[in-house]
């Protein structure tokens, strides 16, 4: 995602300095070409060799560094920059970027650079809270830069409060944002992750193997895309992704209600869940004990929420649906007969019996049916990849 970007970190003077070293390793792990550029203030905090060694890159610290004089670097730097990372971004810096001050390196690259800002504000909690720096921060907000609210809890000076900086994974989300085509913008994206619990007794349950990842990963990247999106989420170990409306569930029927009541306002519903089709035909309060419990189990059946959500578009009702079928044998033919029986749009088909695919794994191999009878394979990819995949296929959808 970050291959050939380049990216400027600027460096302000926090306490939080040292945590920015790890950001560095993980941009470059991502593709990026790091170029870090500190404040004065910022090069007492941790060495510029710390962040030379890790960027790969000289450091640029001062305006008027006599052995860049000829490279014009505020010029130079914000030139070649696809974006502007500002982390820690203390209260000083913002204040220079609020009034446009080009009185150091950073606050002067910034001003004469056309690429997308993002500031990371940390500092004490007071600090952060006064309406001075909330002005200022309301200013750089209302200039375009995107600023990503610190976090709260425990400040190296002892107090309590807003002003920690944030963790690299919401960190992240706005750099892949701000680098994403924004081709969502605007869209309401419904999707459902993870597999459902059928309760037979206060500790048994039916379940599956499903993690949650392919759905996770397809709510991340829409998000990165600009859309706006609710994820319903079975019992999974994901932590919540930032910036998206998490819902979580347990069983198939907290699922379908979930769904079918915002699916109506929904431009694209994907159903990644692996929903149990079935569930234990009675729910016994009291824990169910071997000498007196029956060796069968009498189930029920769930209802299909992609089924009623198709129902529903024959009907004339909006959403683009975008299923996932996972299966070990005959998996095209079973793709193309759940895609025209439960009449949806686009049919992500996994093949279950590869070890490298599918359920608990990072990666998936996927292949896309559609209502026009295409078939397209896809190599192994990531499931972010997966994800940025199926997104191209319904903007196609919708752009169509
Ligand atoms: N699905 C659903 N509600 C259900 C069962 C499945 O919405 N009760 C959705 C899944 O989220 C997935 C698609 O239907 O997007 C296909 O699910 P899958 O389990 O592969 O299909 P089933 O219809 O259950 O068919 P089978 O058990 O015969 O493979």
């Amino acid at each position: 995602m970050l291959t050939d970007k380049k990216i400027i970190l600027g460096i302000s003077g926090s306490i939080a300095v040292y945590k920015v070293a790890d950001w560095i390793r993980a941009l470059r792990r991502a593709g990026a070409e790091v170029q870090v550029v500190m404040t004065e203030a910022a090069a007492r905090f941790v060495a510029p060799l710390t962040f030379a060694a890790l960027s790969g890159n000289k450091v640029y610290e001062g305006m008027f560094d006599p052995n860049d004089a000829e490279q014009i670097p505020h010029i130079n730097l914000a030139a070649g920059a696809d974006l502007i990372l500002i982390a820690p971004a203390t209260a000083q810096t913002i204040a220079r970027l609020a009034h446009g001050m080009a009185d150091d390196l950073l606050s002067a690259l910034v001003l004469a650079n056309k690429s997308p800002v993002i500031l990371c504000p940390a500092m004490n909690s007071n600090m952060y809270l006064n309406s001075a720096t909330q002005n200022n921060l309301a200013q750089v907000r209302e200039y375009g830069y995107r600023v990503v609210d610190p976090d709260s809890g425990s400040l190296a000076c002892n107090t309590e409060g807003p002003g920690r900086l944030v963790d690299w994974s919401s960190a992240k989300e706005v750099i892949y944002s701000a680098l994403s085509q924004q081709d969502l913008a605007g869209r309401k994206v419904l999707i459902t992750a993870g597999p459902t619990r059928e309760p037979l007794d206060p500790v048994r349950y039916l379940g599956n193997r499903s993690t949650g990842r392919m759905g996770f990963a397809l709510a991340t990247t829409a998000k990165r895309r600009g859309a706006d999106v609710t994820l319903i989420a079975g019992p999974v170990t994901l932590p919540d992704p930032p910036g998206i409306n998490v819902i979580r569930i347990n069983t198939a029927d907290e699922m379908a209600g979930e769904v079918l009541d915002r699916s109506q306002d929904m431009t694209v519903v994907v159903k990644a869940a692996a929903v149990s089709d079935f569930r234990p035909a009675t729910y016994s309060a009291n824990k169910l004990k071997k000498a007196t419990a029956k060796s069968t189990l009498d189930l029920t059946s769930n209802q299909d929420i992609l089924k009623t959500l198709g129902k529903k578009k024959l009907e004339g009702a909006n959403p683009i649906l975008v299923g996932f079928a996972a299966e070990s044998h005959d998996f095209i033919k079973e793709g193309w007969r759940k895609l025209r029986d439960k009449n949806i749009d686009l049919l992500a088909l996994n093949d279950i019996t590869a070890d490298d695919a599918g359920f608990a794994v990072e990666t998936n191999r996927i292949t896309l049916l559609d209502q026009d009878g295409t078939e397209e394979k896809f190599p192994l990819l990531s499931k972010e990849e997966t994800a940025d995949l199926i997104w191209n296929r319904v903007v196609d959808l919708l752009n169509k």
